[in-house]
């Protein structure tokens, strides 16, 4: 039977009969559409938490479990040898992004393929998941089979791999809150970011956090005749594009009263150290096909989307958007508003001044309602620790390059709340690219990638273990 699809990919002669294993499983894991923000394929996401608990089992966890939640279940699986070594929770997601639009994916979106790309001319597998978090989950569960076939497992391992980071982690703070004992730890290790290259592997040591909002623009009772009203009645999608065009200066800063007073300003040295992280401008603009950036005026580009505040209209929509023409003033403008916020900056406190502001930029003529979807805060991960250094070292053992640590834009809010929990840290080891597409039609994840993942990692816990003995 012919499991899965190969084009033209080189690098598949090279590889040992567990790496097809661990290639044909993986691809099985993508093959289901744990899409959990649509309330279509719960039964998908539950079938994708029992195939993550099977996958535990299967590589030797001794106890594993699937919990349910009022939304979607968390998996649960552990390894524990001796309390009196040090502790590693792995923390990953197995739910992903819906997959749309549809009609942009060169091949199905939960059909895997592995393709060549001019970055991954290894190959690559292409499916919604492969990158963002599936293949990188998976990376840990067969980098513990390695382990444990090795007789390498050093340490106390827990998994908990949960099936809703994409639509904002709902109930795992209070699985967390209540599971304080079972999730006791010294170290957190996630792999749900990415890397600067495939020469230059880097460590997130930040994420940015999120206050995600909604506003609706309302004028008339019903949608108007735009030729018998039009000229005299507010029309709420003209408003709505008014009001957006308020939040932001000619400089790109964003106008909200307040925003920016509690945000965190580098130091010159540390603006200086994260500028001498290798990237190419021209290589950005290609790979997204724009001729020019644009930011906040005084800031790099990579500073402007890692250590910077920022506001991005995610979607919008109203009036007539079918087929030709109707000449109507719809009664609704809709719009889903969300910004990226830094070390210092209240989630809650900055969605309550865009509120008020929002507000306040209403004309006469419309009522305007702002809702507060989700939000997180920003993380910071120092480098001065055990676990910071035995990342470093498993980089460098099987990169042959120093990673470096660079801050990451994208958030993973249950990264601060599981340091105000659990009063641990995490330390966010990918092993993705920027232009994996996550999010994207053709999310794809690079074998090389994802076969350096499995190699590194073990290589994780003999430098934690060693680092830690060292201080303990
Ligand atoms: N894995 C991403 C976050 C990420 C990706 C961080 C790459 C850094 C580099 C995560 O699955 C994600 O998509 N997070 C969401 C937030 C969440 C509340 C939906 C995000 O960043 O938009
Ligand atoms: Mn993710
Ligand atoms: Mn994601």
């Amino acid at each position: 039977m012919v499991r899965f699809v190969i084009i033209e990919s080189s690098c598949m002669k090279s590889l040992s009969i567990d790496q097809k294993r661990y290639l044909e499983e993986w691809m099985e894991f993508l093959k289901i559409p744990s899409v959990s923000a649509d309330p279509a394929f719960k039964q998908e996401v539950a079938k994708a938490a029992d195939w993550v608990k099977q996958a535990l089992d299967h590589v030797g966890c001794t106890t594993t479990e699937i919990i349910p939640t009022p939304g979607h279940p968390i998996v649960y699986g552990e390894q524990l040898i001796d309390p009196k070594l040090p502790t590693v929770l792995v923390y990953g997601h197995y739910d992903v992004q819906p997959p749309d639009p549809l009609e942009l994916w060169e091949s199905p979106p939960f059909e895997p393929v592995i393709k060549s790309t001019s970055l991954h001319p290894e190959g690559a597998v292409f499916a919604r998941g492969a990158c963002d978090d599936k293949g990188q989950v998976f990376m840990h569960i067969k980098a513990f089979e390695v382990m444990k076939k090795e007789g390498l497992i050093g340490c106390n391992i827990k998994f908990m791999i949960e099936g809703e980071e994409e639509v904002g982690s709902d109930h795992l703070e209070e699985f967390v809150k209540n599971n304080k004992s079972k999730l006791a730890c010294d170290v957190i290790l996630i792999s749900d970011t990415g890397m600067i290259s495939k020469e230059q592997p880097s460590i997130s040591t930040g994420l940015r956090g999120l206050s995600y909002m909604e506003v609706t623009v309302t004028g008339p009772n019903r949608d108007l005749h735009s030729g018998l009203y039009g000229g005299a009645v507010a029309n709420p999608i003209n408003v709505l594009c008014e009001m957006i065009a308020k939040l932001h200066d000619d400089q790109k800063r964003v106008c909200i009263p307040g925003f920016y007073d509690t945000v965190e300003e580098l130091s010159k040295t540390e603006r200086e150290e994260m500028a001498k992280a290798p990237f190419e401008i021209s290589e950005f603009k290609s790979s997204i096909g724009i001729n020019d950036v644009s930011g906040e005026a005084g800031y790099s580009n990579e500073e402007r989307r890692t250590i910077r505040p920022t506001l991005d209209v995610n979607g919008i929509w109203g009036g007539y958007i079918g087929e030709g023409a109707k000449t109507v003033i719809p009664s609704k403008a809709h719009a889903k508003i969300s910004m990226r916020l830094v070390p210092n900056q209240d989630w809650n406190e900055i969605s309550t001044l865009f509120s008020t502001y929002f507000q306040s930029l209403a004309p006469a003529g419309v009522t305007v309602e702002v809702e507060t979807h989700h939000g997180g805060y920003a993380y910071v991960t120092p480098t001065d620790n055990p676990a910071y250094k035995a990342a470093h070292q498993a980089y460098l053992d099987t990169f042959g390059v120093a990673p470096l640590p660079s801050r990451g834009g994208g958030s993973i809010p249950i990264v601060p709340m599981f340091e105000n929990e659990l009063g641990v840290k995490s330390i966010l080891m990918g092993f993705g690219l920027d232009t994996d597409a996550i999010h994207s039609p053709n999310e794809h994840f690079g074998l090389f990638n994802f076969f350096k993942g499995i190699e590194t990692i073990p290589k994780f816990y003999e430098h934690y273990l060693r680092l830690w003995k060292e201080t303990n």
